[in-house]
């Protein structure tokens, strides 16, 4: 709780890329929006993702990836209106000093380049994404390609990407499945794509197949040992097939990555991708953990999860972390009880703080007295008009409701429970 930041803490921090406490910005790229859109049964038409795309950049995240232009004519589209539409705004911004970054995917392939160009340009900030895959079982089995054309195409594209977005854009560089890819032939390629423009490289576990030390370790290696690698952004891009994709991002946050890829409630491919809320409700609670500071509104969290769950159709689970349901409800007694007498009892973040607004107890069978009292009392039964001994009876009829009851008790229950007791006084 007193870890709540300001605003006017985070203005004077984001000047530069190091802050006073020597920490670097957190980098957020969002691709809800392309990863997330690629969650099985999910479309979004333009109009929902310029909507979505909207709550990003207000929510603050620096990177927006728009979507995969070449995959489609209505993602050409949609990522060319969010660069038109979105790409220029500052609402909500103010703090941050500069637009949301739009980008757009693109396979090491000229056609998926120069489209994806054409879709972001008008984006006072853009950038092309561009990936090819790197593990030997891609390289054989479906790109069909040895080491070598491996980097002589990755280091093409990369130059032509540079030659479309100038000093106006920037490139980022993707080995695909890096997370098994041969660490010593990924020093090798990256070396030669930073030589040839990228300035950003990121390192995507495609399958979500490592653990955080393994992932972390990963990311300490290509910074150690890729050519010129100090002079550019390393980025996380987990997958959360084993349920790692949080873990193993923080990981690469405290091994020097400075940008993560991440998606509004976790969505994307399969088991999904690294949770945007997670991630910096993490670096956010453990300041002194992670070596980076976030310039995210964070009480967007819950309305933008809302959001994109209702767009989706993609429901999120009640115990989802940050954004569930549940995920700040007490419901044992003791719990309660703790909560109301000081909420750091049982509480690690200040539910308001991600843009919780409802009660944080959630009334049932294991609910006290105190709790029933709290909850009467904000209804407005108070002094005279709760009694103890109505409480006493109300309490009662609380316990019998609540025993028969699948759901919590509401707040019409309560008010029935309460008329019921005042006639058997
Ligand atoms: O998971 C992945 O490898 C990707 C790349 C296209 C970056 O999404
Ligand atoms: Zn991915």
């Amino acid at each position: 709780r007193s870890n709540s930041p300001t605003l006017a803490r985070t203005m004077a921090t984001v000047s530069s890329n190091q802050n006073s406490d020597n920490k670097r910005k957190l980098i957020v790229f969002d691709t809800t929006l392309r990863d997330g859109e690629q969650s099985p049964g999910v479309t979004l038409n333009t109009e929902e993702k310029i909507a979505i795309a909207r709550e990003l950049s207000k929510l603050g995240v620096d990177v927006i990836e728009a979507g995969f232009p070449q995959a489609s004519p209505g993602d050409f589209q949609a990522v060319r209106r969010i660069a038109e539409e979105v790409g220029p705004m500052m609402e909500g911004r103010e703090h941050i000093g500069s637009p949301t970054t739009i980008c757009g995917l693109a396979r090491c392939v000229e056609g998926d380049i120069r489209r994806a160009y054409e879709a972001v340009k008008a984006a006072p900030k853009h950038r092309i994404h561009t990936f090819l895959a790197t593990s030997d079982i891609h390289l054989k089995h479906k790109l069909k390609i040895s080491r070598e054309d491996c980097i002589e195409r990755a280091v093409k594209m990369v130059t032509l990407c540079k030659s479309l977005v100038g000093d106006v854009g920037d490139v980022e560089f993707s080995p695909e499945d890096a997370g098994r890819s041969d660490p010593e032939f990924l020093y090798e390629i990256l070396g030669r794509v930073i030589e040839a423009g990228a300035t950003t490289l990121n390192i995507p576990d495609t399958v979500g197949y490592r653990t955080p030390s393994q992932y972390g370790e990963l990311i300490r290696k290509l910074r150690k040992n890729t050519p010129g690698s100090q002079d550019v952004i390393w980025s996380t891009h987990c997958h959360n097939d084993l349920g790692m994709a949080t873990s193993n991002t923080l990981a690469g946050i405290e091994n020097g990555a400075t940008q993560v890829e991440v998606t509004v409630n976790g969505i994307g491919e399969r088991a999904g991708n690294t949770s945007l809320e997670e991630v910096v409700m993490s670096v956010h609670t453990h300041r002194s953990v992670y070596p980076v500071y976030h310039t995210i509104n964070t009480k967007m969290f819950v309305p933008i999860s809302r959001m994109v769950s209702d767009m989706t159709g993609m429901v999120v689970q009640p115990n989802k972390p940050i954004v569930g349901r549940n995920a700040f409800l007490h419901q044992s007694g003791i719990h309660q009880d703790g909560v109301i007498k000081n909420p750091e009892t049982y509480e690690i973040m200040n539910p308001a703080d991600v843009g919780v607004t409802t009660s944080n107890i959630s009334l049932g069978k294991l609910s006290g007295r105190n709790a029933v009292r709290q909850r009467l009392n904000e209804l407005g039964y108070t002094g005279s008009s709760l009694s103890d001994d109505l409480l006493k009876i109300a309490f009662a009829r609380f316990k019998e409701v609540a025993d028969h009851k699948k759901t919590p008790v509401t707040d019409q229950d309560l008010h029935a429970i309460i008329s019921e007791s005042r006639s058997k006084m």
